[in-house]
């Protein structure tokens, strides 16, 4: 286990207090007009990211001992272990190797004496060709009907990635074959995603790394009645239907097997791939079919891009090194508890939500690696929604609540269906509001458009709200793939700062055991028992509930 420090306890934590205090008092306004070259002097490219930081309270002072604080954090020295396969997730004594399921064929990297780029390209090497076989027809259903739907089953990073991607993606897919994507255990979703489906062109693929998820499990069950009694088989779960129809994605091929899904249909990756890194490995299977092999490759690339710039560039140069240590400035030194994420892209609507899972469920902890409890504040609360709608709806408070919120704004040069200068429109927006929230509009520049007196109040815009803006020449392929490594290391960054591990998750465990040990006191018939009862407050919901529902 790498040593531990005490964070807060640095000297160069200190002279970041100083300089927040320093800055504190000063507006972008000031920033920008004792240095008008910072516009273009702050910003970075990675690939084809550009990222422009000029719009944040920091100066050459400031970003200098940021810079400090990593090299403090041992930042260079981590990154290198997480590359090389050092168990770095420490509670579960596992390595960290997303970034070997992009590396390219003929790379080399042997991890605990596995050589991995092999093992990597013989799973991507079979989804292709049966990506292939579905997309040409080859692979047909039970009745040999072609497959016209793929409905994924998963939840967290086994659903919010492939859907994530197959909605960026849109564009590059076959149209001719939708993707549907089954997560909550909540009955409706099973039934909304399938019921006006024909089973006989519907694929089912259940992803899920441990396959032991209750969500997953309960709804590749019932999707499996659904399809067996749509065909009219009599079968049951051992009917030759299910092979045709059913295919899994996991890391256990004992429990893959025990559910009926045959070795043949399974496809694999590894325990060193977490959940919410996992999307880019055979997680990603439906995404493979919706865009097809040449495309999943792209992205791959992609994010290996970004990778290899993670990796190389100086500490002070590096695009998630910068924005993992922005977010730590602010959530340490100015209080921010949030942080909002802007596509300007309708293609990207469900990209927030996939970073809610990335970040929070990795940098929501409160005890570092060493087990000992943090001494500062980590993982802030991501959220967002795409431009333009967010604009209509919650910026007024970005532009004029008391939070201060972060932004990062997300922009495409060129969009993927142009309508006249419809897209310069949403760009002039993404542009106004990050000038808006960083410049403002004084009482003096209210009161001079001939604003009543009474009303100017209401009319100032503070301005000083800190945003990036990532603009890439066009949402391809290979540009996701950049945009989701960025926040992968970036996320990376930040566990370093706060010495927490960002591969584990093991808050979320205790609801799941509680679940089921409430799920029979749901359902029986007579009252629960004494040793079934939990706290007051959980008995008398689970009374009303019982009573609704007539036991
Ligand atoms: O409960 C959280 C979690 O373990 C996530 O980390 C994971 O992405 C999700 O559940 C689904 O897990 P699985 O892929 O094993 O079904």
């Amino acid at each position: 286990m790498a040593s531990t420090i005490d964070i807060s306890s640095t000297e160069e934590w200190a002279r970041l207090r100083g300089h927040q205090e320093r800055l504190e008092g000063t507006t972008l306004r000031e920033l920008f007009a004792a240095d008008p070259g910072r516009g273009t002097a702050y910003t970075v490219t990675a690939g084809d990211l550009y990222l422009d930081y000029s719009k944040h309270r920091v100066d050459a002072d400031a970003l200098r001992d940021l810079v400090a604080l990593a090299e403090r954090a041992g930042l260079a020295e981590r990154i290198a272990a997480m590359f090389s396969g050092e168990h770095i997730n420490v509670s579960e004594d596992r390595a960290v190797l997303h970034t070997a399921l992009r590396l390219p064929r003929g790379a080399r990297l042997t991890v605990d004496g596995q050589d991995v780029v092999a093992d990597v390209h013989a799973v991507l090497d079979r989804m292709g060709d049966f990506t292939d076989r579905v997309r040409s027809g080859e692979w047909t259903g039970h009745t040999g009907k072609r497959i016209r739907t793929v409905v994924n089953i998963g939840i967290g990073g086994s659903d919010l990635g492939p859907v994530m991607a197959y909605e960026a993606l849109k564009d590059y897919s076959d149209r001719g074959i939708q993707c549907r994507f089954v997560s909550n255990i909540d009955p409706t979703d099973v039934w909304e995603k399938t019921h006006d489906l024909d089973p006989a062109e519907t694929l089912f693929i259940v992803a899920s790394k441990t396959f032991t998820t209750l969500e997953t499990l309960t709804n590749a069950v019932k999707a499996r009645d659904w399809l067996l009694d749509g065909l009219g088989e009599k079968g049951g779960a051992d009917s030759p239907a299910v092979a045709k129809h059913f295919v899994a994605v996991s890391t256990n091929a004992e429990k893959v097997r025990e559910f009926g899904i045959d070795d043949a249909n399974m496809f694999g990756f590894w325990d060193w791939v977490g959940g919410r890194y996992s999307y880019d490995s055979a997680i990603g299977l439906s995404l493979m079919i919706a865009i097809g092999r040449e495309h999943f490759a792209q992205m791959l690339a992609g994010f290996h891009a970004m990778d290899t710039h993670f990796r190389e560039a100086p500490l002070a140069a590096n695009a998630p090194v910068i924005a993992g240590l922005l977010n730590v400035w602010y959530g340490n030194f100015f209080g921010a508890q949030s942080h909002a994420v802007l596509p300007y892209s309708q293609y990207l609507h469900r990209f927030p939500a996939y970073l809610q899972q990335l970040t929070m469920e990795s940098n929501g902890k409160s005890v570092r690696w060493d087990g000992q409890p943090v001494t500062v504040a980590t993982g802030e609360i991501f959220w967002g929604e795409p431009g333009t709608n967010g604009q209509h709806a919650f910026h007024q408070l970005l532009h004029q609540g008391t939070q201060l919120v972060p932004v990062d704004f997300i922009g495409f040069a060129e969009p993927n269906h142009d309508l006249g200068d419809m897209h310069d429109l949403f760009m002039s927006n993404l542009f106004a509001q990050s000038a808006a929230l960083a410049f403002g509009r004084t009482a003096e520049e209210i009161a001079a458009e001939g604003t009543a007196a009474d009303v100017v109040p209401h009319k100032v815009m503070p301005g000083n709200r800190p945003s990036t803006t990532i603009l890439a020449r066009k949402l391809t392929p290979s540009v996701l793939g950049q945009l989701v490594a960025l926040y992968e290391h970036t996320t990376f960054v930040q566990s370093v700062i706060w010495q927490i591990d960002a591969f584990d998750q093991w808050g979320v465990e205790l609801g799941k055991v509680m679940a089921k040990q409430l799920a029979p006191v749901l359902v029986q018939a007579e009252a629960p028992t004494a040793e079934q009862s939990q706290d007051p407050s959980t008995d008398a919901l689970v009374a009303w509930y019982r009573r609704e529902r007539g036991r």
